[in-house]
């Protein structure tokens, strides 16, 4: 699962990226959800339906099969949103989801979940608790250390298992990037 600290940090980019990069892998089938039932848009990066989704299997308005739906990207299906629910983090918590990601871990080699922020509402942690891991994706200049610190300790109540950190968005040619990694890095090669 995919989440970072605030909207627009890059989550719906990485989980995109990362699910077609699995998909070429050839090392089997690449599912990606989207579990942003607040503000989905993986179907649209993806181009396919929003609905029938994620809520709509929730809600038991549709089976699993029903929900899954094929991209123009070979070994790589989608489950979109669905339509918004009402109790996006009540859905997300139930029985029903926990038992679709056992069915799902049977059929498919890797599931890439978006979620939305964790601050705010509850419902990327609540995920958290259910998947396997959690990458969470701090955007450059905007995340604070407080706040992704937060956020790890938030993660680590759900017992979450943090996979990693993601870096986005930052600029390789500013001076701040390379003055803090690159020129100290290369100046401590030259002394050796
Ligand atoms: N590394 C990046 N460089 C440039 N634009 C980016 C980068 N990462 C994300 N964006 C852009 O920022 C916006 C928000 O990204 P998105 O992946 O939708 O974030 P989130 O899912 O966290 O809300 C999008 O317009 C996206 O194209
Ligand atoms: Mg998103």
């Amino acid at each position: 699962m995919v989440t970072s600290l605030q909207p627009a940090d890059g989550k719906t980019s990485l989980v995109t990226n990362l699910a077609i990069t699995l998909a070429q892998l050839g090392a089997g089938e690449v599912l990606a959800i989207d579990g942003d039932m607040r503000r989905p848009n993986l179907h649209e990066v993806l181009a396919v339906q929003q609905a029938p989704g994620l809520s709509t299997f929730l809600t038991g308005q549709a089976e699993l099969a029903d929900v899954i739906t094929a991209t123009s990207i070979p070994n790589l299906s989608v489950i979109p949103s669905g339509r918004i629910p009402l109790n996006p983090a009540e859905l997300l918590a139930s029985a029903r989801l926990r038992e679709a990601i056992e069915a799902l871990g049977q059929r498919f080699a890797y599931i890439v979940f978006d979620t939305g922020p964790i601050f705010g509402v509850s419902d990327a942690t609540i995920l958290a608790g259910q998947v396997e891991g959690v990458v969470l994706v701090l955007r450059h200049g905007r995340a604070s250390r407080d706040a992704a610190q937060r956020a790890i300790r938030n993660l680590a109540s759900v017992r979450a298992r943090l996979l990693g950190v993601i870096l986005n968005d930052v600029d390789v040619r500013g001076n701040g990037y390379y003055g803090y990694y690159g020129y100290y890095g290369y100046e401590a090669r030259k002394e050796q």
